[in-house]
């Protein structure tokens, strides 16, 4: 919720602001004009354009068909309109289908929905999809759900079998329907029960052009198995059938009747029908059709014989005798006696029809007893209901007949049950609250109702005696009896009663009732045979002997069975859909504002405005009004501590309602107009931009804060932890410190007693503190005796050494230890350059340098010392050659200035040092070195590739006599070399299984070595 406040910017408050002028209001009652149709409709044209078809009237909802399929009757919007509060969501069916439901679970008690309107204003549609808002909101189990699938699929059947395409609606419901849905404690749907009334039985045997007849036919025809239609005597041509051709539209685009007959089908079997009462139903819709294709011929007296007989064949079983005798005489009965009096043509025509009426009125009935035995719920215990009575709803045509004043009547009683139970609601809600009750000026039409209805006075037992009297009854009779009977009544008017200008609209033949709703003429031809239905009269007596059975007045009927429905209603709380329809031509966005507004008249919209309005505009119960406007009065905001009733007398207090204004009940507060509420929102608008700009303020600081907060504990805790690892180093560190400088005390102080636990360490490191310094103080030459680091006085064997040595130059007596000497100082070097660089080095570190070539080595230090002779090392070498490759046995030889490589006797290149710009080795384990020169001249040789079994001792010579230590490089994988000046080549270096050496393809000389790691 924070969040979507947060998100109301200055925009959204405008934006609600205007919403209300773009979309309209969602309840009339809060219309300022309520008594203005103009602004009915207005508010009615804005909404439907927006979409919103749903409006409410109170509870009361009025729905527009959109003629367009909407996204608001997904699985997503009936669970938010599950459990919600009736007014805090926008106008829909499923918050009045959820609102009679809890109502009805929590004040365990009866309801219906009534659900009116005009033909193709989606009465079925609203009552589809309470019934699926029911199916998924209401708890499931295996049982129950058997019960919802009966329930829901009860539909297709009752649609088959009861509606129709006219040219209002394709799929128009040709009966009232009132279905019971009863529930259990816990709201679970355990059964139903189906009532119909008025089922219009002549489209069985006429339709308009452009209708058709009750769907089920043409699915039979169309979706009819082969073998069924075989057996009944059926073929797949509507086209054959005489009751299915007469509106001439067999076949429509929006109606599949091939799917519908397969659905149809599988909800027969759900709902319990087994084969045998399939097959016999079926049979008897087959029987309709033959029926009608039965003609007459007259035979020579005139008289009616039935002409295709092949087709009674089909026909229901009765015997062909008996029925032949039945359709062509009519029977007599005078006295004691019975007579057979044959029929003309035209009377056999219409004996035929009355019998196809008769029998499929009596199958429709049949059928929904038998959907309600399946329905039936066989638990005993106590139930609650919620009723949907989807029934037709105020009709007014320019010529009005019997089947209109019917339906007319019909609305008339249940206004009356409206008017009832909501001023009967409205003043158990006034005496609940505590407050005064103000009569409320409304039409109560009992006047009209009784006109209709009354016993003996009444339009309906008038028409019925008509019916009964003997003599020469007609129409004209009849309307002559009603001027004679009921003339003077205020509602009643026809052309001999009405003024002049009256007269004028109205024919001979008419009477005009003023309907609660608005007048209506009905025209009286037709009025006696309609009542009479089946019921065939001819002079004094009665009857078609079979149908004999099928005796009482239409009209009266209808009339016991709206009392029937009205004594069920009365039981239970009401709550009403009147649906609209936006234009004739079902099309989409087009609401064609005559049509409408006829219909807002004829459904009594205004007049049910009119009662709503006629005490409080609006009543909400403390607490919520309380919670939405708190915000408007510093006392009461952000919480009210006292009570709430207390709580909203401070806020309307501070927002300067007068007490003619509003009524305080005892659970309510009730707003006398609109325009006081509407003041209160508005406000409330721009009150909620400044509180979300506080709460924003607010709800920022929050969180920033605990950012903050959050961040610092986080600091500390790393600050801690790291603080306490550093403490604890630094204490290792000291420990160890401590424990190193007692052991260097303890040393030193034992330092000149024999070696020993105490003093080990000190005397190894004394020692190796020499020799590192030894290592890097190293006299420039042997026989420089006086600048050789003085020995500590612990390193006696050195000191002892070291004056030998002194004592062996000055008289080179024994040699030996002179040779020792130069091997600890030379291996010394060696270690230093290549140490940890080349693979094979640890293996040199136990070779002694040759005893020859250090003789030699030593000989020509001191020699050239002595003798300034100039040749100071030699050692055999391969040389390879630069082209090629080729190995050539050779000899190395260092003097003071220059290398030289010699073969025999013959110098073969000179390499002066100051020209050797470097020694390259590889890191193998390999005994080759290249020396690289600087060579200028194209003429000169170039670097050489040597190959010397001494490699260590060689390069820790040539380091010595050059006096190049740095010079060498232990390089990896290959050495570029200069053949010559400006031509290169390369040794290229690897690891192997065993040593080669080759001229590789691509013209580098490949030295092959062991692995010396991988093999040690
Ligand atoms: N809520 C809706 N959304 C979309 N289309 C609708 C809606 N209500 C009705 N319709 C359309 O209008 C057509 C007629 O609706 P419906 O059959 O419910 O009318 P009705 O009032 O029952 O008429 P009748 O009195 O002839 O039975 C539907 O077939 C459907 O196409
Ligand atoms: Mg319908």
């Amino acid at each position: 919720r924070i969040i979507i406040i947060i998100m109301a910017g200055e925009k959204g408050v405008r934006a609600s602001l205007t919403a209300r002028d773009r979309v309209g209001i969602q309840d009339f009652v809060l219309l300022d004009a309520y008594t203005s149709e103009s602004a009915f409709l207005d508010n009615l044209r804005k909404r439907f354009h927006e979409n919103l078809i749903y409006t409410y009237i109170g509870t009361l909802l009025v729905s527009v068909n959109p003629y367009k399929d909407l996204d608001i009757y997904s699985k997503k919007q009936m669970d938010t309109y599950m459990g919600v509060n009736f007014f805090e969501l926008p106008p829909h069916i499923y918050a009045l289908a959820d609102n009679v439901f809890r109502t009805m679970l929590s004040e365990f008690n009866n309801h219906f929905i009534l659900i009116s309107g005009e033909s193709g204003a989606g009465k079925t549609e609203a009552s589809k999809k309470i019934l699926q808002f029911y199916a998924v909101s209401c708890p499931s189990t295996k049982l129950l759900n058997n019960v919802r699938d009966r329930l829901l699929l009860s539909n297709p059947v009752l649609e088959a079998f009861g509606n129709a395409k006219t040219l209002k609606n394709d799929n128009s419901s040709r009966f009232g329907k009132y279905m019971d849905i009863q529930f259990d404690h816990r709201g679970g749907a355990v059964g139903g029960h189906i009532l119909s009334y008025l089922l219009e039985k002549s489209r069985v045997v006429h339709q308009n052009h452009g209708e058709r007849n009750f769907h089920i036919f043409y699915q039979l025809v169309e979706g009819g198995e082969e073998d069924l239609l075989r057996w009944l005597g059926l073929e797949r041509n509507c086209k054959n059938y005489r009751y299915l051709v007469q509106g001439d539209c067999a076949k429509v685009s929006s109606i599949n009747d091939k799917s519908d007959w397969k659905t149809v089908r599988k909800a027969l079997s759900v709902i319990d029908f087994g084969e045998s009462d399939t097959e016999h139903l079926f049979g008897i819709i087959a029987s309709v059709l033959h029926l009608g294709n039965l003609k007459f011929d007259a035979d020579a007296r005139g008289y009616a014989t039935i002409k295709n007989n092949q087709e009674m064949h089909w026909l229901l079983g009765i015997p062909n005798q008996v029925l032949q005798q039945g359709l062509t005489h009519r029977k007599i009965e005078a006295k004691t006696e019975e007579v057979l009096s044959p029929f003309s043509v035209e009377h056999a025509a219409y004996a035929r029809d009355a019998l196809a009426k008769a029998i499929y009125g009596r199958t429709f009935n049949w059928l929904v007893n038998k959907i309600n035995e399946s329905l039936a719920n066989q638990d005993s215990s106590r139930k609650m209901v919620v009723g949907l009575l989807d029934i037709y709803g105020f009709e007014v045509f320019s010529v009005n007949s019997f089947e209109q004043f019917c339906i007319n009547y019909c609305n008339e009683k249940l206004q009356q049950l409206f008017i009832q139970l909501t001023l009967k609601s409205e003043q158990e809600e006034y005496e609940l609250e505590g407050i005064e009750w103000e009569p409320v000026p409304f039409f109560n039409n009992k006047i009209i109702c009784d006109l209709v209805e009354e016993k003996f006075r009444g339009i309906i037992s008038l028409l019925d005696e008509e019916c009964l009297r003997p003599g020469e009854a007609t129409d004209l009779t009849f309307l002559e009896k009603m001027e004679e009977k009921i003339g003077g009544h205020p509602h009643f008017v026809t052309h001999k009663l009405a003024d002049k200008n009256t007269r004028k609209t109205l024919e001979r033949g008419d009477f005009r009732l003023l309907h609660y709703a608005g007048e209506v003429t009905y025209c009286v031809v037709g009025f006696l045979d309609k009542n009479n239905d089946l019921l065939y009269r001819s002079g004094k007596e009665v009857i078609l002997f079979w149908v004999s059975m099928f005796s009482k007045a239409v009209v009266t009927q209808f009339k016991n069975s709206l009392v029937g429905l009205t004594e069920i209603l009365m039981s239970k709380e009401p709550w009403y859909v009147r649906c609209i329809k936006p234009n004739e031509s079902k099309q989409p966005a087009k609401f064609d504002d005559v049509l409408v507004r006829h219909q807002v008249k004829y459904l009594g919209l205004m007049e049910h405005l009119r009662v709503r309005r006629a005490g409080f505009a609006y009543r909400r119960k403390y607490e919520i009004f309380l919670q939405r406007y708190k915000a408007l009065c510093p006392d009461t905001w952000p919480n009210w501590k006292g009570t709430p009733a207390e709580g909203v007398r401070c806020l309307i207090k501070h927002l300067g309602y007068k007490t003619n204004e509003y009524k305080l009940g005892r659970t309510k507060i009730f707003i006398r107009h609109p325009r006081t509420l509407f003041a209160t929102e508005d406000a409330f608008q721009v009150c909620k931009h400044q509180l979300a700009t506080r709460i924003q303020a607010k709800y920022k600081g929050y969180r920033v804060k605990e950012d903050y907060l959050k961040q610092k504990e986080a600091a500390t805790k790393i600050e801690n932890c790291w603080r306490g690892l550093m403490a604890r180093k630094e204490r290792e560190r000291r420990a160890w410190a401590v424990k190193v400088i007692k052991k260097f005390i303890k040393g030193f102080m034992t330092r000149n007693q024999p070696a020993c636990i105490d003093n080990s360490e000190y005397l190894a490191y004394v020692r190796q503190n020499y020799l590192t310094r030894l290592k890097e103080n190293l006299p420039k030459s042997v026989l420089d005796m006086d600048s050789w680091l003085t020995p500590p006085p612990i390193l006696k064997e050195v000191n002892e050494l070291y004056m030998f040595l002194k004592n062996a130059v000055a008289s080179p007596c024994d040699i030996v230890w002179v040779f020792l000497l130069l091997q600890l100082l030379l291996k010394a070097q060696t270690s230093s350059m290549f140490k940890g660089k080349k693979e094979n080095y640890p293996l040199s570190v136990c070779r002694p340098f040759s005893s020859l070539c250090l003789f030699l080595f030593l000989f020509f230090l001191i020699s050239s010392q002595l003798f300034a002779f100039r040749p100071q090392y030699g050692v055999p070498v391969v040389k390879y050659d630069r082209n090629g490759f080729r190995p050539r046995l050779r000899q190395l030889i260092f003097t003071q200035e220059a290398a030289y490589l010699v073969e025999e006797t013959k110098i073969k290149q000179r390499i002066d040092f100051t020209s050797l710009k470097g020694v390259s080795v590889s890191n193998l384990s390999d005994n080759f070195l290249i020396l690289h020169v600087t060579c200028n001249d194209i003429k000169q040789k170039g670097d050489l590739v040597l190959q010397c079994d001494f490699l260590y001792e060689a390069l820790t010579k040539l380091s010595f006599i050059a006096d190049k230590q740095s010079c060498v490089k232990v390089v990896q994988g290959s050495v570029r070399f200069d053949i010559q000046p400006g031509r290169e080549g390369f040794v290229d270096f690897k690891s192997g299984q065993e040593s080669m050496v080759y001229r590789a393809k691509n013209g580098h000389l490949m030295v092959v070595s062991v692995d010396r790691k991988s093999n040690s």
